[in-house]
């Protein structure tokens, strides 16, 4: 009799003993997925310390210049927190709290990394930066862009052959698509004069944005996202004030000019690398394009959905496709075009701190 009690109070805690292991083995399954109850706690520690600027940046040789010579100085308690895949760096840009984190290339990854950001860190607003192509020949390598709008421009409705502008694109009457932003005409690009081409046209279109203040499930457009108002104002004082950038790569490789920071009306962005002439061209004249990235608009999108306060800085790296004395030199401009855009940063950052404390 006590024998067979015993018995069955040790299969009864073996079977409880069981069911823990396999609760605890579920649970660490489901958070190593998403976020663990440690990363959780961390995080809502770091935001009772109040907001913080979010750094964006695209690649490791872009945040290169930041990280060294003490011009992001890591918290001593909490250098960085590692989460899905990114690393958030905690530290300070002089006086200003702020989370640096890389996307790594384009559209996607910029905008899931910037959506993580913004969902799990108190954050006052974003700074995006890193190096651009040029579309615009009234600037040069090395300057330092600050554009007042991002488009996302590789968004198309591609128009079967032997339709034109005056017929509906396929899905535009029930309002997924429109004519209103323009096209690219193909056979306008032939070496020899064509009347036509088989990729005819290729027609922009904008974004659909689910608002965080709007309904869920209806759609807003978007093509034009402007950046913040204040932030500009800032931008502007910084390139009014002027910033002291980097004009040779090496004692014989210099630029023609010294180059400076400039806000400019528009900046575009794509999953597309533009190294072609008649693309840069086409995007400059229709857009009044000057920067071309592939993730500025991806940071200015998730922003604008959030409202967050969002400006981004691009220092130019090549005139995209070539052409100019200078020709195309990505390849040696780019450390300079970095090094150019982390002062203008450190110059904004500076600008920013000082009209947020006499606003105060
Ligand atoms: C194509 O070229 C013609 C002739 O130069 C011009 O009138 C037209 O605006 C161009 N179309 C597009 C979509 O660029
Ligand atoms: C194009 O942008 C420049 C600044 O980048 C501005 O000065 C100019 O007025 C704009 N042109 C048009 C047609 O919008
Ligand atoms: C300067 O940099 C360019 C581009 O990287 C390189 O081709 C050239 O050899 C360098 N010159 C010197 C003197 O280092």
């Amino acid at each position: 009799m006590e024998m067979n009690c015993s018995k069955l109070l040790l299969q009864y805690l073996g079977l409880v003993l069981l069911l823990v292991l396999w609760s605890d083995h579920t649970i660490s399954r489901t958070d190593a997925a998403l976020l663990s109850a440690d990363d959780l706690r961390r995080v809502h520690e770091l935001n009772k310390f109040g907001s913080r600027l979010g750094i964006v940046v695209p690649n490791m040789f872009e945040m290169n210049p930041l990280l060294r010579f003490n011009r992001f100085t890591p918290n001593p308690i909490v250098p960085y927190l590692d989460i899905m895949g990114k690393r958030f760096r905690i530290g300070k840009v002089g006086n200003q709290k702020v989370i640096l984190v890389m996307t790594g290339l384009s559209m996607l990854n910029a905008g899931i990394t910037t959506e993580l950001l913004l969902t799990l860190f108190s954050l006052e607003g974003v700074l995006h930066y890193g190096i651009a192509g040029n579309a615009n020949p009234n600037l040069q390598i090395g300057d330092v862009t600050i554009p007042e709008n991002w488009a996302h421009s590789g968004i198309w409705n591609w128009q079967r052959f032997g339709s034109g502008p005056n017929n509906p694109l396929a899905l535009e009457s029930n309002g997924d698509f429109t004519r209103e932003i323009g096209y690219l005409r193909f056979a306008n690009y032939s070496i020899t004069p064509t009347s036509d081409n088989f990729l005819n046209n290729v027609w922009y279109q904008p974004e659909e944005i689910f608002t965080v203040d709007g309904s869920p499930e209806v759609r807003e457009h978007i093509f034009k996202v402007p950046v913040d108002s204040r932030y500009l104002e800032v931008a502007k004082m910084v390139e009014k004030q002027g910033v002291t950038l980097e004009r040779c790569v090496n004692s014989s490789l210099c630029l023609p000019r010294p180059p400076a920071a400039a806000t400019v009306a528009m900046g575009v962005s794509a999953g597309v690398f533009v190294d072609n002439r008649a693309y840069r061209e086409f995007l400059n004249a229709k857009f009044n394009a000057t920067a071309i990235d592939m993730e500025s608009a991806a940071v200015a999108l998730v922003c604008y959905q959030q409202r967050t306060p969002f400006i981004a800085i691009r220092a130019l790296s090549d005139l995209a496709g070539g052409g100019s004395a200078l020709s195309n030199e990505a390849d040696a401009f780019a450390p300079l075009a970095a090094e150019n855009a982390v002062r203008v940063l450190m110059n904004f950052i500076a600008a920013l701190s000082s009209s947020s404390s006499l606003a105060k």
